[in-house]
């Protein structure tokens, strides 16, 4: 059954099926140049489907973000052990881009991480990445490290987290 979470005009933010994953990889290759195997994708939706979330408008995807839940050490208090959510990757079609298609799945994965009782959520962005740094900036995110050549090509990146309550 499928959950629509919110509507933004003709545009519905829904939780992903397994029917939409190939959709989701298209829209990951067009955007970003990290990209992951079938399983990968499968996995996160079986084990977080609460913070897999797609955006279709008249049945095509235009957007997803996939997120993952992890125990770690806190990104704000020193010595925490804390449960975390984290964005593995979020991405809308430039043709849909600044319709606040982006922000609405990032709330509404903020929604699905809540869900699971995490204390923080986190994401590592391009440090050159402006429109997506001033999007999760604009939700509360702050930039908590500069994680030294993170990406394959050498760019760093920021990590950016959020308290939780
Ligand atoms: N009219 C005009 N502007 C609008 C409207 C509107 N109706 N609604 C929102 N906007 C503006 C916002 O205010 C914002 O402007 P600002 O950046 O100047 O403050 C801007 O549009 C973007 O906000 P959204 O529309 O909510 O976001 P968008 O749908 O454009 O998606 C995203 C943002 C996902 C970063 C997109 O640019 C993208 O897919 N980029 C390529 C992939 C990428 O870089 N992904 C992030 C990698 S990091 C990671 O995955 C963890
Ligand atoms: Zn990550």
């Amino acid at each position: 059954m499928q959950v629509i979470l919110r509507q933004l005009g003709d545009c519905n933010i829904r939780r992903a099926e397994p029917s939409d994953l190939i959709s989701v990889m298209e829209i990951n290759l067009k955007t970003l140049p990290e990209h992951y195997s079938d399983y990968f994708y499968e996995s996160l939706l079986a084990e977080f489907p609460e913070a897999f979330i797609v955006a279709e408008i008249g049945g095509k995807h235009v957007g997803y973000i996939m997120c993952k839940t992890e125990y770690g050490f806190s990104n704000f208090k020193k010595l925490g052990f804390v449960k975390k959510g984290h964005v593995v990757s979020i991405a809308v079609l430039d043709e849909y881009r600044k319709k606040g298609i982006g922000r609405a799945l990032v709330e509404e994965s903020v929604n699905g991480v809540k869900l699971r009782k995490c204390d923080e959520f986190y994401l590592e962005v391009r440090c050159s990445n402006n429109e997506a740094v001033r999007l999760y900036e604009k939700l509360g995110f702050v930039i908590r490290q500069q994680l030294n050549a993170y990406y394959r090509d050498g760019e760093d990146a920021y990590l950016m987290a959020i308290e939780l309550d």
